[in-house]
């Protein structure tokens, strides 16, 4: 079964009320033979979320949180629950991204509560996983990736809003990106543990690729095997980047 595509801008720290520009500008490139083809999501900073749903609440391009809290409400200083983004409007959430991972020590255990809130409000959850450098000259990527998604998938979590983006570590942000063969292998193996935990119902689940994505490989990337979208940082923040990313699909 062939899956709609799904484009993915995750801002990280970077964004401010001056880049409400990008959003027109995509709004006014956008167009039913691309949404048609391609889900587009943005992931502001949560100070950016509420002004960018309320201007593509009419359109097909829906805005997403990086990160939230895995608590529903009460003392959690500086905390941004699901229900949060939910009464925003916000359709999708970012988990587990080896930058919460790494600098905010975020294990699968509690990117798992943080899943079943985001699906409580009816979010789409977007997993990241992703081995290191190290892993992967040791040839443990595979089983890095299979412990990820066993530890963050357990207890009920909805095979309909979830979609995972596979990240090596050491891809983010470097400009390399594994072998082609390599990515292929990844994203097999992953569709085949999705099978074995959700049977029929893996097949909605979209399997993303992030890690130096740009206009130059996302065409690439996105025909190989089970690549069913991908999760962008640095060249989704300049809106010409994204528009050469975007029109490549038309
Ligand atoms: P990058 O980041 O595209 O800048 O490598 C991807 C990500 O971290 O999601």
């Amino acid at each position: 079964m062939s899956k709609k595509l799904l484009i993915a801008g995750n801002w990280k720290l970077n964004g401010e009320k001056k880049d409400i520009s990008f959003i027109k500008n995509l709004l006014k490139f956008h167009s039913k033979k691309l949404t048609k083809k391609v889900d587009i999501l943005i992931c502001p900073p949560f100070t950016l979320i509420d002004k960018f749903c309320q201007l593509t609440q009419r359109s097909n391009i829906e805005i997403g949180g990086q990160d939230c809290s895995e608590n529903e409400t009460g003392a959690y200083t500086g905390e941004v629950s699901a229900n949060m983004l939910n009464d925003l409007n916000a359709t999708y959430c970012i988990v587990g991204h080896s930058e919460r991972r790494l600098y905010h020590n975020e294990n699968n255990n509690l990117l798992n509560k943080k899943i079943l809130n985001i699906q409580k409000n009816n979010i789409k959850a977007i997993l990241c996983i992703g081995e290191s450098l190290s892993d992967r000259k040791q040839s443990k990527t595979l089983r890095v990736l299979g412990n990820q998604l066993k530890g963050a998938l357990k207890n009920n979590i909805n095979p309909n809003l979830l979609e995972i983006a596979y990240e090596p570590i050491w891809a983010i942000g470097t400009g390399l990106v594994p072998e082609y063969s390599d990515i292929e292998e990844v994203h097999d193996y992953i569709s085949k543990k999705l099978e074995d935990f959700y049977g029929k119902r893996s097949k909605k689940i979209r399997i993303l690729y992030g890690g130096s994505v740009n206009a130059k490989n996302v065409f690439s990337i996105l025909s190989l095997n089970n690549v069913n979208g991908a999760l962008i940082g640095g060249a989704s923040l300049k809106i010409k980047d994204m528009k050469s990313i975007l029109k490549q699909f038309i």
